[in-house]
C-alpha cells in the first residue's frame, strides 16, 4: 500500500499500518519470531459490561463548575480562538526560547529557511518537533533536556518534491532532527535564550550509542550484525514525553518507533510480533535509504531495540545514555516517577495506542536520598492496570508466573504480556502525572474513535466501560486513581474520572462532557499532563483543531489548568494554527514556564513563529508574568 507520508499524523499512519489490537498468544508470537509465519490471535476480551453515565465514576469528582469564589487559579481565562499566534492571559507574556534549526554552537551555520539545513548543520542545531522537557540546575547553570519527537517532511525537506529524504544526507539530517537536545539556557536582558557553546550543549540523535540495560540486555532478539551481543543500541527516536529522577537524570520515552522501518522485498512476511507494534513495510521516513539497519529484511531484530525508556545524565556531557528495558517496550508516552512511602521508585507509564494499556514499574531496590541511585531503573517489576466498573482497580504483575514468558520476553514483548493477564484496554493513555502534594495520579486518555465499534471474532476487544465509558470517544477524558493506603506500591486503587471532555455547545448527551466542562472552558483530546509544585494540573491538548461540527468553538490546541481539589478547569493558553501544545517545565523559582509548540502548520497553514510567509518551526516557548511573580 502506498502511504501519503508527510500529510499524515502518526495517529493517521497507525490507522493504516496497524489494525485494532487483538489479544495475541505469546507462544505463537515466539514461534513466529523464528519461523516468520503468521498466526491467528484471539482470546478472552476483558472488562465487558455497560457503563452507566451518572454513576459515582462521574459524580465523585465534579462537584464544582468554573468560576468559584475560592478558585486557586490566579488568572483570567482566555477564550478559544483559531489565530496563528499564542494567546496567554492578561498580565502574562511569552517569547520563543529555541526553534528547530537554531545552532547550539557558534561554528554551526544559521538556520537555512529554504533548505532546512544539511545533515552536518542539523547535528549541531536544535532538533525538530520538540515535545517533553525538563529543567535542571547545577552550580548556577540552568540546563534543559528537550525531546525532539519526529519530523514532517513538508517542512524539514521542503526542498524535496514529495517531502521525503532523497539522498543519504537527507537521511542523516532527518535522523539528526530526532532525539534529544540538551542546552544551557539563561535569561539576559530579560529574555530567555540558548547559551551557545556551553559545554552542556549536546545532541543525542538516532545515531548516538547507548547501553542496553535490564532484562532484555544480550537477549537473542536484541542481537544484530552490528551488535552481535545485543548490548549497545544505536540511537533513540520518536521521543515523546519525558520523566525526571530525583537523582538528577532525564528520562526520554520512545513512542512511535515503528514508522522508521521498511521492507522493500515483496516476499517479506511481517511477523505478528511486529504487527502488534504497528510496523509496516512502507514506514514513513525512508531511513533505509541511508542506513541498512532500517531494512527489516537485512536487520530483522533492529525494531526490538526501540520502544524503551532511555535514561540520560544531562549534567555529564560525556555520559552514555542507558536504555532501561525493565520499564517495558511499547509506545511510551511519558515516565512519571515518584518515590513511594516505603522508598521504592514507582514509574507510571502509558502506551499511547487505541486499546493498549497503562503500566506501573516498581523498583526492586529503594531510593536513598544522597545515596547511589543511578541504576534503580535497571531492576524491578512491571505491572499492568485492570480497572473494574465499581471504581476499584488493581495492578497485575507481569512476571514469568503470570505470563508464562521470561523476564526478557516480557521486556521486549510487553504488550503481549499485558494482554495475557487481562489488563484493561484504554482510550490511548498519554501523559501520566502524580500530584506532588497528595498520593493520587492522573492519566490523559486522549480519545478512541474505535472504542466499542470494532468487533472481532472473539467479541469486541474494547467494549466501553470503567474509565473508558464512551463508544466512539472523540473528546477524551482524564482518569484519576488513588492508591490504597496512600502507597504507590499498593496492588489496589480507587479511581474516578476527573473530567470527560466534550462539547456542550453542540451535544446534550455523553459528548457534552462532565459537569466541570462548559462552553467557556471546553476542549478535546487531552494529552500533556504535568503538575506544578503548587499542586495544579496543567492540561495540554493534541486534538481536532477544525473548529467545526462537533469541535465547533474549541479553536486551536491549547493549555488549561485544573484544580484536582475542586474539579475547576480554566484555559490558560491557545496555540497557533495546526500545532499541539505539549511538554512543560518551570525554572527553579517557578517564574517562567516552558512549553513546546509542536508542528505548527502541519497541514500547511501556519507561519508561526516568524510570521509573513516564513516556514513554520516547532519551538520552545517561555511564559512569564509581566510583574515577574510566580506562575499559576
Ligand atoms: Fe507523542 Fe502520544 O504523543
Ligand atoms: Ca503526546
Ligand atoms: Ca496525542
Amino acid at each position: 500500500m502506498k502511504i501519503e507520508q508527510h500529510a499524515l499524523s502518526f495517529d493517521e499512519l497507525d490507522e493504516i499500518a496497524r489494525p485494532a489490537p487483538d489479544i495475541v498468544e505469546f507462544e505463537e508470537v515466539a514461534n513466529a519470531m523464528v519461523s516468520r509465519r503468521g498466526f491467528l490471535g484471539g482470546s478472552a476480551a476483558v472488562g465487558a459490561g455497560a457503563f452507566v453515565m451518572g454513576s459515582t465514576a462521574l459524580s465523585a469528582s465534579n462537584a464544582l463548575a468554573a468560576g468559584t469564589e475560592q478558585s486557586r487559579l490566579a488568572f483570567k481565562m482566555v477564550k478559544a480562538n483559531a489565530l496563528d499566534t499564542i494567546t496567554v492571559p492578561e498580565g502574562y507574556k511569552w517569547e520563543v526560547l529555541a526553534s528547530w534549526g537554531d545552532p547550539l554552537f557558534s561554528n554551526a551555520p544559521a538556520f537555512d529557511a529554504v533548505t532546512g539545513g544539511t545533515g552536518a548543520s542539523q547535528e549541531l542545531a536544535f532538533g525538530d518537533h520538540n515535545d517533553g522537557m525538563a529543567f535542571f540546575s547545577k552550580g548556577g547553570k540552568q540546563i534543559m533536556a528537550i525531546n525532539n519527537e519526529y519530523t514532517n517532511g513538508s517542512t524539514l525537506h521542503a526542498n524535496r518534491a514529495d517531502g521525503m529524504p532523497a539522498t543519504a544526507d537527507d537521511v542523516r539530517k532527518n535522523k539528526a532532527a530526532h532525539g534529544v537536545s540538551i542546552v544551557e539556557v539563561s535569561q539576559r536582558g530579560g529574555h530567555w535564550g540558548i547559551v551557545q557553546d556551553s559545554p552542556y550543549n549536546r545532541r543525542i540523535t538516532a545515531d548516538t550509542e547507548m547501553d542496553i540495560t535490564g532484562p532484555a540486555r544480550g537477549h537473542k532478539w536484541m542481537q544484530t550484525s552490528a551488535d552481535p551481543k545485543g548490548l549497545v543500541a544505536k540511537g533513540t527516536w520518536n521521543n515523546c514525553g519525558n520523566g525526571q529522577t530525583p537523582w538528577g537524570t532525564y528520562l526520554t520515552c520512545e513512542e512511535n518507533f515503528n514508522g522508521y522501518f521498511t521492507a522493500k522485498d515483496k516476499n517479506y512476511s511481517m511477523p505478528e510480533a511486529f504487527k502488534r507494534y504497528g510496523l509496516s513495510t512502507e514506514g514513513r521516513y525512508n531511513w533505509a535509504l541511508g542506513d541498512e539497519r532500517f531494512d527489516l529484511v537485512k536487520e530483522p531484530n533492529e525494531p526490538n531495540r526501540f520502544g524503551y525508556i532511555v535514561e540520560i545524565d544531562p549534567l555529564d556531557p560525556t555520559s552514555r545514555p542507558k536504555k532501561r528495558t525493565a520499564l517495558g517496550r511499547f509506545k511510551h508516552e511519558n515516565a512519571e516517577l515518584t518515590i513511594a512511602s516505603n522508598g521504592h521508585v514507582v514509574v507510571y507509564l502509558g502506551d499511547d495506542e487505541r486499546g493498549e494499556f497503562l503500566y506501573r514499574f516498581v523498583s526492586k531496590y529503594k531510593y536513598l536520598a544522597g545515596g547511589n541511585n543511578r541504576d534503580l531503573l535497571e531492576d524491578g517489576t512491571l505491572y499492568a492496570a485492570k480497572f473494574h466498573d465499581n471504581n476499584r482497580g488493581e495492578w497485575i504483575a507481569l512476571t514469568p508466573k503470570t505470563t508464562g514468558m521470561t523476564d526478557a520476553e516480557i521486556a521486549i514483548h510487553t504488550r503481549m504480556a499485558a494482554s495475557k493477564v487481562g489488563a484493561t484496554t484504554m482510550d490511548r493513555p498519554e501523559w501520566v502525572a502524580a500530584n506532588p502534594n497528595k498520593v493520587e495520579v492522573f492519566c490523559a486518555l486522549t480519545n478512541n474513535k474505535n472504542r466499542g465499534v470494532k468487533p472481532n471474532a472473539g467479541g469486541d476487544a474494547t467494549p466501553p466501560g470503567g474509565p473508558n465509558p464512551r463508544v466512539k470517544n472523540n473528546f477524551g477524558q482524564i482518569v484519576r486513581w488513588v492508591p490504597m493506603n496512600a502507597d504507590h506500591t499498593s496492588g489496589e486503587f480507587e479511581w474516578n474520572l476527573f473530567v470527560l471532555a466534550g462539547n456542550p455547545a453542540v451535544y446534550d448527551d455523553a459528548n457534552a462532557g462532565s459537569q466541570n466542562i462548559n462552553q467557556d472552558n471546553m476542549f478535546n483530546s487531552p494529552d500533556g499532563l504535568k503538575f506544578d509544585s503548587k499542586g495544579l494540573l496543567w492540561i495540554q491538548t493534541d486534538g481536532n483543531y477544525s473548529n467545526e461540527n462537533g469541535f465547533q468553538g474549541q479553536g486551536n490546541n491549547q493549555m488549561l489548568v485544573g484544580d484536582p481539589e475542586t474539579g475547576e478547569i480554566r484555559r490558560f493558553l491557545v496555540g497557533p494554527k495546526e500545532c499541539e501544545i505539549t511538554g512543560a517545565a518551570w525554572n527553579e523559582e517557578r517564574t517562567t514556564m516552558f512549553i513546546s509548540v509542536q508542528h505548527p502548520g502541519e497541514k500547511g497553514n501556519s507561519h508561526w513563529p516568524n510570521g509573513g510567509q516564513s516556514v513554520p518551526r516547532s519551538s520552545v516557548v517561555a511564559i512569564s508574568r509581566e510583574d515577574g511573580a510566580v506562575i499559576g
